[in-house]
């Protein structure tokens, strides 16, 4: 790819304007806020300068419910061989795409699994998309040279193309990404008006839960907007699991013990359920979920330290597969659990107590 035109230069746009950059291609930058793309421009991303022909490929970079128009205009005044955009959401656009009688031909959907807590140029980055999933949702007569383009584009960024319908894709993000959204929020907001003395007792658990709770509102209108129907469908879903579970816990208080046991076992359903789904969530690269064990170190809150115990494990030859930390309310240390390969914990375990580190 030679020649490129950014259409939104946000956090989504200026990235990899900024990847292609780097790799070579001449990237042209358009913003309907000429600051944003200035922004770009400043940050290295490419040009603010239109181009002096068609380029290879325009990237379409604005919101959802925009693409169809940018794209009606962008073909009318041939501004690429071939376009693709990359909105979190593939049904709208592509039903806006087809309304607007748009050459389908030289166009393809796409949606690069990556993002950031905040928008903008000044957000961006070139690694944003190393090693993640970029979804391309071609149409039905989609040319291969335009799904070519769209692959060389994925491979620019650093990223791993996986091809899907867009009903389907949108349903996978509704799965994944934003009924989780949802639920987090709807579990934090339990905690708006608890007790000081309730939420000082919070763990790992409910901060792993909420994680996401923290979200820009808006943001997540705006997307959620975008994918409505479908997540409504699925938390109809949840709401008849929940129904199941609350009765389930109402029927464990019974006097009749035949009701408390089928409380029970309705309620370990629901718990068993939720160990399926969660087993199937992939583990490193994608690669199928792999069993490891932690090893926990508690450590004191200085500078250093963390750095100083990945070192030790490096010394002794263990590779860090995942970690997490817990911070105990009130107290100058938290418990930082390595994540390694079952074989390799007796290895760390006796390398970290020889050096003096305090293990649980
Ligand atoms: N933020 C994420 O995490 C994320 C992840 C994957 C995909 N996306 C998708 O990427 C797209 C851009 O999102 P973002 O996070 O970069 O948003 P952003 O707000 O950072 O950038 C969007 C840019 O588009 C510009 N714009 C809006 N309408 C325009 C128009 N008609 N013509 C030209 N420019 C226009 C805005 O001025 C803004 O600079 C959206 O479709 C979004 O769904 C976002």
């Amino acid at each position: 790819m030679r020649t490129a035109v950014v259409i939104g230069t946000g956090l989504i746009g200026t990235s990899a304007a900024l990847a292609l950059t780097e790799r070579g291609t001449t990237v042209h930058l358009r913003d309907a806020d000429h600051d944003a793309a200035r922004t770009a421009a400043s940050l290295g991303a490419g040009t603010v300068e239109p181009p002096e022909g068609m380029v290879d490929l325009a990237i379409i970079a604005v919101p959802p419910a925009r693409v169809g128009q940018v794209l009606a205009d962008a073909q009318r005044e041939g501004l690429a061989r071939h376009y693709t955009d990359v909105a979190s959401v593939k049904a709208g656009p592509r039903q806006d795409v087809l309304e607007l009688g748009c050459d389908t031909r030289s166009y393809i959907g796409s949606h690069p699994m990556a993002g950031a807590e905040r928008n903008g140029p000044l957000a961006a980055r070139a690694d944003l998309f190393d090693g993640r999933t970029w979804v391309l949702t071609p149409m039905p007569d989609t040319d291969t040279e335009t799904l070519n383009a769209a692959l060389e584009l994925v491979a620019l960024c650093g990223a791993v193309p996986v091809v899907m319908d867009a009903a389907a894709h949108d349903r996978a993000v509704a799965l994944v990404s934003h009924t989780p959204q949802l639920l987090a929020s709807l579990v934090a907001a339990r905690l708006e008006h608890a007790p000081d003395n309730a939420v000082r007792l919070a763990g790992p658990g409910i901060r792993d839960t909420t994680r996401i709770a923290a979200s820009d509102p808006r943001l997540w209108v705006d997307i959620l907007s975008a994918n409505a129907g479908v997540v409504a469908d699925i938390l109809e879903e949840v709401a008849a699991d929940l129904g199941g579970a609350v009765s389930g816990l109402r029927a464990m208080e019974a006097a009749d013990a035949a009701k408390r046991g089928e409380g029970a076992a309705a309620v370990a359903d629901v718990l068993r359920r939720g160990n399926v789904g969660r087993a199937r969530i992939p583990g490193k690269h994608g690669a199928p979920p792999t069993r490891y064990e932690d090893v926990a170190v508690l450590i004191g809150d200085q500078p250093g330290e963390l750095a100083r115990l990945f070192a030790e494990a490096g010394r002794a030859g263990v590779n860090i597969e995942d970690v997490t930390i817990e911070h105990s309310t009130g107290q100058q240390a938290g418990l930082v659990k390595l994540a390694v390969a079952p074989g390799a914990v007796p290895t760390l375990t006796a390398a970290l107590r020889e050096r003096g580190w305090s293990l649980r």
